[in-house]
């Protein structure tokens, strides 16, 4: 005899979902203590696990829109020409420049509206001199945008400064890490007189932002700003996981651009600058 199914125990979709979700956060909770969780190959999973997952995927998806939507209302009801303000034009007086990392979101850790900062992300907020994609972001903000501030922002816990201090082979990692190793190799004597290798890696991320602040400097966009306008000002920020702050590494950036201009200076104009009491 079948059970009787009333109306009050059938789940609605949602509640479905929530328990789907449950399901499998049990279950992947199971994997990653059997460490199977990063199976690789989808058919050594369980079947169970693979519906489960393609549910779950597509719920978490589905939410996606339904967000936006929440979020559309919720900018309207604070503002109802939010939109077509935020249509019209961008003036973002800062660039920050941070890591890809998904726990690091650059707006609502410093309490930015869209419209306030432009953003720049890749693995370990790295600053390469031939990435034509940050040099792009750093010529257009600076140039175009005109932008007050530059700022660096890495944060503890960064897995790609993780894997630079790893010896290991990264694949197409090795060239991106490489210049994470480099600011090790730079810093090396300060870095190995650490003998906590957990005080090593937060220094090692602190120092990859100051280094990468450095090479922002580098660039003939800042420096030509700075000669002509006085700014931007160039910043190097940690962002700390466990308690939500923001530190600031105080670079001293007239000091670091006029160390930096001994070699790189890409304006023609130091010694004439450093007449005028620079
Ligand atoms: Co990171």
């Amino acid at each position: 005899m079948a059970p009787a199914v009333s109306n009050r125990n059938t789940p609605t979709p949602k509640e479905l979902s929530k328990q789907v979700l449950e399901t499998t956060k049990a279950l992947c909770v199971n994997d990653i203590e059997n460490n199977t969780i990063f199976q690789p190959n989808i058919a050594l999973q369980t079947p169970a696990l693979q519906a489960l997952n393609r549910i779950k995927n597509m719920a978490t998806y589905e939410q996606l829109f339904e967000n936006n939507r929440k979020w559309i209302a919720a900018m309207q009801a604070k503002d109802v020409d939010f939109f077509e303000k935020l249509a019209r034009d961008q003036q973002p007086d800062y660039l920050y420049i941070g890591c890809s990392d998904s726990r690091v979101p650059a707006n609502e850790i410093m309490g930015l509206e869209p419209g306030d900062v432009f953003v720049h992300r890749n693995v370990a907020n790295l600053v390469n001199n031939t990435d034509l994609n940050v040099m792009s972001v750093i010529n257009y903000a600076v140039k175009h945008l005109d932008v007050k501030h530059v700022i660096v922002c890495g944060h503890y816990n960064c897995g790609g400064v993780k894997a630079a201090m790893m010896p290991k082979d990264m694949g197409i990692l090795n060239p991106w890490l490489r210049t994470i190793r480099d600011v090790y190799r730079h810093y090396e004597q300060e870095l190995n007189e650490i003998k906590d290798e957990k005080a090593r890696y937060d220094r090692l991320v602190e120092l990859n932002v100051i280094e990468q602040a450095v090479n922002v400097i580098k660039t003939a966009n800042v420096q030509k700003g700075y000669l002509k306008k006085g700014y931007p000002i160039v910043h190097g920020w940690v962002f700390d996981l466990h308690t939500g702050v923001l530190k600031d590494l105080n670079i001293n950036f007239v000091e670091q651009l006029r160390n930096i201009q001994k070699i790189y200076d890409l304006t023609g104009m130091v010694s004439e600058h450093n007449e005028d009491g620079e």
